[in-house]
């Protein structure tokens, strides 16, 4: 197989819904990624964010393939070793009461406006779930309803009802409740719209609301969890307690696996029958997940949040560059110039980068080393201040 040969089927038998560069990846190591020619790139994106240890990690692997050579499928009606570790795992680090395991960042946001909406529901007869213009919560047509961009509401209609936008301001939020509220759902960093941060005053502000009225705080952590923004997850950085959390992407660590984790309000709102999930807890993604949840470190945050600092500093400086934002290893940088071709030009030079509305966004791995960084940094600057 060569490059051409993968376009051209990709072409002929791929539903046309992404807009690809033209690469195909062949293997790698690290933050090393070679295509089938045989070129070396520095990778910024880690798959948009989910090999959060690299290619080819070698703990992950260890972890996968003991697994596979037990059992690969457990059927949600028996135990498994595995999805019980990872759910003790994750609790013990988020103090989360109770997890929900399925497959992606999605399906982990639909469980929680499940629950939002079973808890609302059944105490005081509330479904309405406010959520914040230019986020982004997944594609089913549930998570479509509650992203807060217009963009995304052409052409699947009917979408759920129930669902309202508002600016992230308390303001906004005053604007739109209603005796039906039952849940607000937040990305601390908005990363699809481009890397935008909440204010963290904001935040703390709405947990009091929240609370007051008995109303579910979500924080979608989908993006910014597990490591990414040198916190285990970003809410940890304002001091709120959401209610709720869902998280996928570098959770699994390059399999597929999404989780919802509820905190004590929640803990007991599901019970049999109301949710449920064919593949979600698989025992190789979970087995795989629990060796990525157990090396997120505090000594990893702090690197995350120095390697994070580096690259703001010196991204600031790149002439062309009008602002930079996020938090550790999830950055959004603004320029002059149009972010996709910024994004081609970086990727003929070798470098891996994502962009997100007008901004070009850097998710490189976790684990980047300086060289990396600084050659992700060169080519930038080459680039951006052309
Ligand atoms: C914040 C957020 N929520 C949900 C999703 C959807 O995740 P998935 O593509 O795994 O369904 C994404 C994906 O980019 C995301 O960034």
């Amino acid at each position: 197989m060569n490059s051409e040969k993968i376009f051209s089927d990709d072409k002929d038998y791929i539903a046309g819904t992404y807009a690809r560069f033209n690469v195909a990846f062949k293997s790698g190591k690290g933050a090393k990624l070679y295509d089938f020619d045989g070129k070396e790139y520095v990778d910024c994106a880690s798959g948009i964010g989910v090999n959060i240890f690299g290619i080819n990690d070698e703990e992950w692997k260890k972890a996968v393939k003991a697994q596979i050579d037990e059992i690969q499928h457990v059927c949600n009606l028996y135990y498994s070793e595995p999805q019980a570790e990872l759910a003790r795992a994750l609790c013990e680090k988020t103090g989360a009461k109770k997890v929900f395991f399925g497959n992606s960042g999605a399906e982990a946001n639909e469980c929680a406006i499940k629950v939002a909406r079973k808890y609302g529901n059944t105490r005081y007869s509330r479904n309405e779930i406010i959520t914040l213009k230019n986020s982004f919560h997944g594609r089913t047509i549930a998570t479509l309803s509650a992203t807060g961009q217009d963009a995304f509401h052409k052409y699947f209609d009917p979408f759920l009802p129930n669902f309202r936008y508002v600016d992230p301001t308390m303001d906004g939020i005053y604007s739109c409740y209603t005796d039906k509220t039952c849940a607000v759902m937040v990305e601390v960093i908005q990363g699809e719209s481009g890397v935008n941060c909440l204010d963290f005053d904001f935040l703390r502000q709405l947990e009091k609301f929240c609370k007051d009225r008995d109303i579910l705080l979500i924080c979608d952590e989908v993006q910014t969890g597990n490591g990414r923004t040198g916190y285990m997850y970003a809410y940890e950085a304002s001091g709120i307690h959401p209610d709720i959390v869902t998280t996928a992407k570098g959770l699994g660590g390059g399999l597929p696996i999404g989780a919802c984790l509820l905190f004590d309000k929640c803990k007991d709102v599901f019970t049999y029958g109301d949710h449920g999930s064919t593949f979600g807890g698989n025992p190789v993604a979970c087995a795989g997940a629990l060796s990525i949840v157990d090396r997120i470190t505090p000594e990893l945050l702090l690197e995350v949040q120095g390697k994070g600092a580096y690259l703001k500093i010196n991204l600031e400086h790149i002439k062309n560059v009008v602002s930079v934002s996020g938090m550790g290893l999830m950055i959004g940088i603004q320029t002059t110039k149009p972010a996709r071709e910024v994004a081609a030009k970086c990727l003929e030079k070798g470098l891996i980068v994502l962009t997100a509305h007008d901004r070009v966004r850097l998710l490189p791995p976790l684990t980047i080393n300086k060289e990396e960084i600084n050659f992700a940094l060169k080519i930038l600057n080459e680039v951006i201040s052309q």
